[in-house]
This record gives C-alpha cells, structure tokens and sequence, in this order.
C-alpha cells in the first residue's frame, strides 16, 4: 500500500488522541460482512495498485495466466521511481541502500519463490518468480540473490533516486548532532545538540526549523520539503500486494516491497515470507499483506487467513482473524497495538473478497483502501478491527499541539 503520508501538522497524531479505541462488533453475520462474490476474472491489490490494475485485468482477459496478471500490477509501483516505499525510488536503509523484498505463489502449479535483501535490481517481484522457475530452492536473500539476478539478465539499477537520496541524508544529517556524521564541532555550521532540558515547544520548533533548513541544504524541492520532513520524523513502511483469480478459477499471488524506511541492514520484513506477506492455496484462495512486518510475521497472516477460509470463515472473517491474534500478541493492549498497523487483502476462490485493517487508516479522513477490478475497477474501503488511526512508531516527535497546527515550517 502507499506509504503512511500522515500529515502530521494539523492532524492530531499525538498519544491516544484522537482514537475511537472500540473495537468493531464481531460480525460473522452476513448483515456486518456482506459476501462479495464474482463468477467472473477479479484482480485485488493494495491502493497503491490502482492505475495499474487495467493492464493486470486485461491479461486475464485475454486468458494469461493469473500470476502474469498480478506481477503486471505490482510492476507498476516497482517501475515508478515516485512510488517510495516499492523498488526504484524505495527509501533505502540507514546506509543508504536500497533492499527489496518480494514473493509470489502460482496457485496452478503450486509452487512459490521469494527473494529478499536485494539490491541494484529494480523488478523482485519477478525475481521471485525467476527463482520458482530456474531453481529448485523457494528463497535466496542478499548479495547471492542479486547476483542470481544478474545473471538470469536482469538490468543492474541504481534504485537510489535523486529524490530518496536526498530524503535519506535529510534523516541522516537531522540525526548527526547525536552521531558521528557532520557537522564537526570544527564546523562552522555545527549546532549544540538540542537541549534536553528545554519544553517540548520549543525543542520541537527548533527541530523542524533545523529540519527546515537542513532540506533546503539538501537540494529537497520545496514542494516535497514538507513529507521529505515527515518521511524523516516517521520513516515509512510501504508495499504492494496482488492476488488474481481467472474464470478457470486458477489463482495466484505477489508481494512486494522496499520496506521500512532506514531499516537495519539485512532487516528483512513479512513481504518475502510465504505464508507471512503473501499466501495462495489453489483450493482456497489467496491473501496478503501490507504493514508491520514483523507483527504480520509473527502471526504467519497470509496463511492463517487462507487456513480459515479453508475451514468455512468468510475473507472478512478470515481477515479479522488474524487481525485479532495480532491484537493478542499484545494482550489487546492499545498503548501498544496503536504503534502497530496491517491491511490484508483477501481473494477467495470464488471470487469473493475482503479487505480489513487493524485501524481506519493512518490519519483521520484517510481510509485504508483495497483496490478490486471484478471489470469495473475500484476502491473500497477496507473493514478495521479498531476504528481510529494508527500512530507511527518510533514514536519519535512529541511535537505540541500548537506547532503542528503551525503551517510556516
Ligand atoms: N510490510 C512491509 C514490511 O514491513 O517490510
């Protein structure tokens, strides 16, 4: 899905403020979860997909095989250099490396491939399928996968772009009063680390004057300076998901991913997990997931939603779920659980969908989204378990309320 663009100022992302901490009725009844079913092609994504689901759609159409139809999807964020959270232009770790993650499954022929920590390749999605197909192995990681890359032909690519650069020493050099990195106290330029002592306003209004400066130093667009600063204070997580159904009812399904911003190196989320970010079972249906990584991990989602259905539960039910063991993972603790955000995108075999989340979105206003081509293409809305907005963890920025409402910075 997009990446978190929470506007930060203006918007009330503070504590629990804000959170209608109640959690959605159980609805297994068809009144709460109307089945949603099609007899007919059906292409479900991750908002982020949208533009790009026509092409998907047209190539089951035309009768191509479904995990054609769902790389054609994904291969669109991967392509976009604007898309900061998938393949070229994904934010990179703290080192300034961009590491991709990717999965898929073939439902027809049940068999799944998965690459993680890549680099200099662009397109994982169909790296992942290169290794279902070429090897006898499910998942290569690191420098051994870009290099099996390469050599099945796949272009080598700075997938730094300008822009994502530029957004990283922005972290970087935010980050270098405490570090290491320039300025040196020799610099002219240096700045005494922001004073711990001093009240949260103004530690804050000094931070994103610094912030401020530091992007324009930084060459930033001043139009991009503002989510530059927000992708800095909250470093984003961002990923794409698609499942695909044919008349034949053959199904498959991809994930992929450049992960959370400024990660750990060799930090590897649920995206290239099978079972974890993606999961499809010929005989049930296919699911998948954008969000907290390692919390989707924990409860292996895609399969325990697929594992679900199997057992009779609705892609709702199914969703909400795995959903639920995540909230019992932290006792249902919500201090906790708000740091905390996932959206499943579900497809059954008989084409009935679901999308849910664990919050409404991550800003108020701004819902999560599943996007459907059934042949009309569209958004809807997907199902939380907890009605509010999520906050982004670290939950860094104690920013008060008054600078946020501020709009100078
Ligand atoms: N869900 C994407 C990630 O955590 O890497």
């Amino acid at each position: 899905m997009a990446i978190s663009r929470r506007g930060f100022l203006g918007t009330a992302v503070l504590g629990s403020v804000g959170l209608g901490l109640q959690r959605k009725p159980s609805d297994s009844s068809p009144e709460a979860a109307p089945l949603k079913t099609a007899r007919k092609p059906v292409l479900i994504c991750a908002a982020n997909g949208f533009r790009y689901l026509d092409e998907g759609y047209q190539l089951l159409s035309q009768g191509h095989d479904t995990l054609e139809a769902a790389l054609r999807v994904v291969r669109g964020p991967e392509d976009d250099p604007n898309d900061d959270s998938v393949g070229l232009g994904g934010l990179p770790n703290e080192e300034g490396v961009v590491e991709l993650d990717s999965c898929c499954m073939h439902g027809p022929t049940r068999r799944a491939g998965a690459v993680g920590g890549v680099h200099d390749i662009k397109n994982v999605s169909l790296l992942a399928r290169a290794v279902m197909e070429h090897t006898g192995h499910v998942m290569l990681v690191g420098d051994n996968a870009t290099k099996f890359g390469l050599e099945m032909g796949f272009p080598r690519e700075n997938l730094l772009t300008e822009r994502s650069r530029k957004v990283w020493i922005l972290w970087k050099e935010f980050n270098s009063d405490r570090d290491w990195w320039g300025p040196g106290l020799a610099d002219p330029h240096w700045h005494a680390p922001t004073p711990q002592g001093k009240p949260d306003a103004e530690r804050w209004r000094q931070a994103l004057d610094r912030l401020q400066e530091l992007a324009a130093a930084a060459g930033i667009a001043p139009e991009f300076r503002r989510a530059a600063i927000q992708r800095v204070l909250y470093p984003p997580t961002g990923t794409i998901h698609c499942s695909a159904l044919n008349e034949k009812g053959e199904m498959s399904g991809t994930t992929t991913t450049s992960g959370l911003a400024w990660k750990v190196p060799g930090r590897v989320g649920d995206s290239p997990i099978i079972g974890a970010g993606c999961y499809t079972d010929q005989d049930v249906g296919s699911a998948g997931a954008t969000g907290s990584g390692e919390e989707n991990i924990k409860v292996c989602g895609a399969h325990t939603i697929v594992e679900n259905m199997r057992r009779g539960m609705t892609p709702h039910d199914a969703g909400m779920d795995a959903l639920q063991r995540i909230a019992r993972n932290y006792n249902n603790d919500k201090s906790r659980l708000e740091y905390v955000d996932m959206t499943y995108y579900i497809l059954r075999k008989d084409g009935a969908y679901a999308g849910v989340s664990l919050w409404t979105g991550y800003e108020p206003g701004k819902p999560h989204k599943i996007a459907i081509h059934d042949g009309s293409k569209r958004l809807e809305q997907c199902t939380p378990l907890f009605e509010g907005v999520s906050q982004e963890w670290p939950p860094m920025p104690d920013i008060p309320a008054e600078l946020r409402q501020q709009s100078a910075w």
